[in-house]
């Protein structure tokens, strides 16, 4: 019997790095690594895929500014991109930038192959671009003459330039989304773009002449190709080491973004599928924005960027994606607060998580010498667990429930003990409630592993255990009797209000 291993394909948007990266690139790794680790935890093959997108011309600027060439300019910008990667647990699978040769020859190759199929053409663009979000702007998108997401007027553009046929995809869209009505999630994000579609679609200028950063077009080397159609195949050219790894993972779950890029993922990517007779992916997820404290869009001209880099220097990076999940309702805008990260700090996880961990490891020592003891897992307790919510509610793409969830049975574990009182206790009765307790820590060590990798793994090894179960095991009655447990070093520092 051949047994296929369900798979899960997730991926990021790939990120400008024309300057350092801020708190927004953080949240949106960490929302996909969570949930990369949730699925990596049910068992399935997980791709998780992440990256920098390394052309265009607002690139070539900052690199002329800089004083370096493109090259040498993002070469040296995306090490931060994977600095932050590595300091906050992302476990992606591969950093793609789109410099690198397998894309390059990726991206040439699929635009040669849509002109082949006449969905390309040669004209003249004349109108209005956003050099900053790389996207061309009709007159009625401005808001009183700027950029909707920039706030600053756009540059007029007239050159030549290959254009892509979007316009005859109208259809077809719109029955894509009729026969996935998800594929646009949240809900609410959905119908504006189907409004817009509706609206009709317009050929786009996938070719630049002005500037030369960029995959050149392989059949007019005159031309770089739109920094947006290559940036978008960085999806497809990931998991194209072969035909079976594309094959497997290809169509993606999940491309999870911020809402200024929406049109581009769940438009006009879908439509250049359609042109190269490639399936659409199956769902873009939009999350939130993280603004300033005061409700302000994070801007580099007024200071006001929050630097994760920076931030992870200070807190546990765990405590940072807990709060960050913890906080922001997923899909929804959100802001950093620093009194609202230790508040959750010192209560949620030093009071509750932290505590409960310590005193029932402490107890454990003290009253069994550190040594699991023989007894059945009380039902009281096993009965606060609500294992099939936790998982529909990540099943329906809800982090902060999911975690809110997880974060009140740890809240019961603690009722527990104070109500179980076991320094009162003494034998069977003891040794079941501490047996109970043990294996909270266990089950809780595998549910919070997505979110807080760090401490889940402390926890786990605190128990006399070398990993960290999978999801199937968060059920009680799993842990071996005879474990030697050790009280190890505390797992939130409590901090002090400023
Ligand atoms: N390079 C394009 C994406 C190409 S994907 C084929 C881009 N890069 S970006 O660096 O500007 O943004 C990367 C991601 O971060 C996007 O999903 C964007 O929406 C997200 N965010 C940018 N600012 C953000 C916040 N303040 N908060 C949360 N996410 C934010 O767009």
């Amino acid at each position: 019997m051949v047994y296929l291993m369900e798979k899960f394909y997730i991926t990021t948007a790939i990120d400008y790095p024309n300057s350092v990266p801020h708190l927004g690139h953080a949240y949106e790794k960490v929302c996909a690594d969570v949930l990369a680790r949730w699925h990596r935890s049910l068992g399935k093959e997980v791709f998780f895929l992440t990256g920098t997108d390394e052309h265009g011309q607002k690139i070539q600027k900052a690199a002329e500014s800089a004083g370096m060439k493109p090259k040498e300019f993002v070469d040296s910008q995306a090490k931060h991109f994977k600095e932050l990667c590595s300091k906050w647990n992302i476990s992606f699978n591969r950093f793609i930038r789109t410099t690198d040769a397998d894309h390059e020859k990726f991206c040439s190759e699929l635009f040669q192959k849509v002109f082949d199929k006449k969905e390309i053409f040669l004209g003249e663009y004349e109108g209005l671009y956003c050099i900053k979000c790389e996207t061309f702007y009709m007159e009625k998108d401005l808001i009183e003459g700027k950029c909707p997401v920039h706030e600053l007027p756009p540059e007029l553009v007239k050159e030549k330039s290959y254009f892509f046929k979007m316009s005859k995809y109208q259809k077809q869209w719109l029955k894509l989304i009729e026969s996935n009505p998800e594929f646009i999630s949240p809900a609410n994000k959905k119908q504006e773009i189907i409004n817009r579609v509706k609206e009709g679609l317009r050929d786009l200028s996938v070719s630049r002449t002005s500037f030369d950063w960029g995959i050149k077009v392989p059949f007019d080397s005159s031309h770089v190709i739109y920094v947006w159609f290559d940036a978008l195949l960085n999806y497809l050219s990931g998991v194209n080491s072969d035909s079976k790894q594309f094959n497997k993972f290809w169509p993606a779950d999940i491309h999870l973004i911020g809402k200024d890029i929406l049109w581009h993922h769940s438009v006009i990517f879908p439509c250049m599928l359609f042109a190269a007779g490639i399936n659409p992916p199956k769902k873009v997820f939009v999350h939130g924005f993280i603004n300033t404290e005061s409700g302000e869009k994070m801007s580099k001209s007024k200071g006001t960027v929050i630097n994760p880099m920076q931030l992870a220097e200070e807190f546990s990076v765990d405590a940072l994606r807990y709060y960050l999940i913890r906080e922001i309702p997923f899909g929804q805008d959100g802001f950093f607060s620093r009194e609202k990260l230790i508040n959750r700090i010192n209560t949620e996880l030093a009071n509750d998580l932290g505590n409960l961990v310590s005193r029932v490891l402490a107890m454990n020592e003290k009253f069994n010498s550190g040594i699991v003891p023989e007894a059945k897992p009380d039902e009281e307790l096993i009965k606060k667990l609500d294992l099939n919510k936790i998982k529909s509610q990540m099943e329906a793409l809800d982090l902060t429930h999911t975690l809110e969830s997880v974060m009140a049975f740890v809240i019961e574990a603690n009722k527990y003990v104070n109500e179980k009182e076991p320094w009162k206790l003494s034998g069977k009765e003891l040794d079941k409630v501490m047996y109970s307790l043990l294996d909270s820590l266990r089950i809780i060590a595998i549910l919070i592993n997505a979110f807080m990798p760090e401490s889940s793994e402390k926890i786990t090894l605190q128990l006399g255990l070398k990993k960290t179960g999978v999801l199937n095991e968060a059920k009680f009655g799993l842990l071996k009797k005879g474990m030697k447990t050790t009280k190890g070093e505390i797992l939130f520092q409590k901090i002090k209000e400023e």
